[in-house]
């Protein structure tokens, strides 16, 4: 209850406390450190801005080898309105044809922006592909696209912190939290 005491103006509710995030994350490392045990080295490919805390702790808590390179969308969403249209710009540092990657993501919504990952990365011949994503909103997909991964299912509210943000703001708050409506809608 210190934390809700503490909420910004901005900030609704608290969805996920920092240690119910950070359990979640222990689980997904030792699943994913379980299922990549004998293919060597992985290489994790976080999607800037929004999954770099994620990538973080979840990269740290692997017991495999791996390496991490990062990749910048932008997906034209201005309000609530997603376009479905994404614009790369910044690619991985290095080429992934013949790794085992895996796609580090901090939240899938419509899917367009995972959908148009998937594909890119597909078309460059990497040894495995998969996708890893800390949350989902079920009710806003309009593109079917696999996660392999999934921290947790979220309902249709908008979300900040633990990487997300509100107009950039609010990406390193410990928990994630539902904005207030008013603040977003237009
Ligand atoms: C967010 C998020 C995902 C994408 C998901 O990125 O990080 O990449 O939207 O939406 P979709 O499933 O509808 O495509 P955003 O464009 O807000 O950039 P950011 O990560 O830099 O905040």
């Amino acid at each position: 209850m210190t934390e809700r005491l503490a909420l910004p103006k901005d900030i609704e509710r608290v969805l996920l406390d920092e240690e119910t995030i950070q359990r979640r994350v222990r689980e997904l490392a030792d699943q994913i450190s379980a299922d990549y045990a004998d293919v060597g080295e992985i290489v994790l490919v976080g999607v800037l801005k929004g999954a770099f805390i994620f990538l973080a702790d979840l990269a740290r808590r692997l017991t495999i080898p791996h390496h991490v390179d990062f990749i910048a969308l932008s997906s034209y969403n201005r309000g609530a309105v997603s376009t479905g249209a994404v614009r790369l710009i910044m690619d991985t540092r290095a080429p992934v044809t013949g790794q085992h990657v895996l796609i580090v993501e901090d939240i899938i919504d419509t899917g367009y922006t995972l959908d148009y990952l998937v594909r890119t990365f597909r078309a460059r011949r990497p040894a495995s592909l998969r996708t890893c994503v800390l949350l989902s909103k079920p009710e806003r997909r309009e593109v079917d696209v696999r996660v392999d991964y999934l921290g947790f299912e979220i309902p249709d509210v908008w979300v900040v912190g633990y990487g997300l943000d509100y107009a950039d703001k609010y990406r390193t708050l410990p928990y994630i939290a539902a904005l207030k409506r008013e603040v977003y809608a237009t």
